[in-house]
């Protein structure tokens, strides 16, 4: 717990451009507190004790405006700013080093029951009031946009805005590569992988390039 909030602390400092105090970080912010109520309604969650983990999920609610179900599964220094307003579904996965703004949901598009939330990989940004909805993939170090509505897998690196969201700027992998010598209009699986591995090398290098020199 204490190494927990030594790690989220760290991590809201590094990332906040206001660069707040300690006692600010532990005292005043609703991110780190609201990961720190996920982290016991999760553990009871995963024990069976779903009503109680529920229960406390709601308590987090009220003191946070930040939503999280207790199902949904978080890695390390998930950095939730302001936080009002976020909603994460049950069956969300988020990774390590993941930035979220307020008004983000991670939600769902089906009434069936089953994974049908997103995931978000290390390192993305969420911006405010964005809304990821349905069982895809946030890539490694991919930045949705203020207000953007993401119904598709945003690939690893890339930046998308608007509603319905499309890939800007640099890395954006092409819709369609048509193979050479495949019938007309018919898409290139290598070309296609090959488009989405360099994506993911991009992302990579831009996350190495943004971690100090030990
Ligand atoms: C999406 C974002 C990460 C893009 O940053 P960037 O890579 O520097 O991109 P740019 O600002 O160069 O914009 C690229 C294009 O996307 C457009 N764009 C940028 N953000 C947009 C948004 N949220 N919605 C719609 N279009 C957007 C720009 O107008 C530009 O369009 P153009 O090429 O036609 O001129 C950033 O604009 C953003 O929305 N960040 C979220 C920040 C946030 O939520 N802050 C809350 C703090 S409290």
């Amino acid at each position: 717990m204490t190494l927990e909030i030594v790690e989220l602390g760290r991590a809201i400092r590094a990332r906040d451009p206001a660069r707040p105090s300690w006692p600010e970080v532990i005292f005043s912010y609703p991110g780190l507190h609201a990961v720190l109520w996920h982290r016991l309604a999760h553990r009871l969650w995963r024990w069976g004790f779903r009503g109680l983990a529920r229960f406390v999920s709601h308590l987090g609610r009220m003191l946070t405006g930040i939503e999280i179900h207790p199902g949904a599964r978080i890695g390390r220094r998930l950095f939730i700013d302001h936080g009002m307003g976020v909603v994460i579904g049950e069956t969300a996965m988020i990774g390590d080093d993941v930035t979220i703004y307020h008004g983000v949901t991670l939600g769902g598009l089906s009434l069936k029951p089953g994974k049908r939330h997103p995931d978000v990989l290390d390192g993305a940004v969420i911006g405010a009031g964005a809304q990821v909805l349905g069982p895809i993939t946030v890539g490694r170090g991919a930045r949705v946009g203020a207000n953007a509505v993401v119904v598709n897998d945003v690939a690893p690196g890339t930046t998308v805005v608007g509603i319905p969201a499309r890939c800007v700027g640099e890395g954006c992998p092409e819709t369609v590569t048509v193979g050479y010598g495949l019938p007309s209009g018919e898409a290139d699986p290598v070309g296609e992988r090959l488009a989405r591995l360099e994506a993911e090398l991009r992302a990579l290098r831009a996350e190495l390039a943004r971690r100090p020199v030990a």
